[in-house]
């Protein structure tokens, strides 16, 4: 698939809302690269649509049902590492004071930024970051983006609900709101 194909098919996944555990990565986000990630959970890794390439993408996030904060997101094997699983990391833009492995990351994904890549430096993957930070943020205070920060994201867990669902008219496709068997629906913040 070319650049164009890629970004094409992965927008056709958006918007995509998840949730999940955070877990365990290789420790490199903060230490090396400068940028602390909140690796998901393997079941929402597995679980996401194929149009969702690997890349990086922006949208929000919010930890423990908190805050909701503007995030950019690589999915993939981070072939600068060479990884042999594919992994979804979030880096918020917020500074936290604590790590927060072991709760609740609910994202939404609103925008494809670039395909994943693989850099002949640590430099060169860092100033792709920063570049993917600062294009990220500036993306999210446009209006069709913003927007997504004034919903709330309820999880309910019965199917009969995804069902029911499936026949509302909502403006963003439920497809794209089933994780881990659960839908994830958005109802704008009073
Ligand atoms: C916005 C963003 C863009 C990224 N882009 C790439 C990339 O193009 N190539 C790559 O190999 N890794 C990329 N990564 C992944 C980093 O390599 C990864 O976050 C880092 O290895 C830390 O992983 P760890 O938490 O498992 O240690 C990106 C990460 C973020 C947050």
């Amino acid at each position: 698939m070319d650049q164009n194909e890629l970004a094409k098919t992965a927008r056709m996944a958006l918007p995509f809302f998840a949730s999940g555990t955070v877990v365990h990565g290789f420790g490199r986000g903060s230490k090396e690269l400068g940028v602390p990630t909140a690796n998901l959970a393997d079941e929402v890794v597995d679980n996401l649509p194929d149009q969702l390439t690997c890349g990086v993408y922006c949208g929000f996030a919010s930890v423990n049902h908190g805050t909701v904060y503007p995030m950019c997101l690589s999915i993939g094997w981070n072939p600068y590492y060479k990884n042999e699983k594919r992994t979804m990391e979030t880096h918020i833009m917020h500074s936290f004071d604590k790590d927060f492995y072991g709760e609740i990351l609910k994202i939404v994904i609103v925008e494809y930024i670039r395909p994943m890549l693989d850099f002949k430096s640590l430099e060169e993957l860092k100033l792709a970051i920063s570049s993917d930070i600062r294009i990220s943020t500036e993306k999210l205070l446009e209006e069709k983006c913003a927007e997504f920060s004034k919903h709330k994201f309820s999880v309910h867990l019965s199917s009969t609900l995804i069902d029911s669902c499936r026949t509302e008219s909502s403006s963003l496709s439920l497809s794209n709101n089933i994780s881990l068997g659960r839908v994830f629906t958005a109802s704008l913040q009073s």
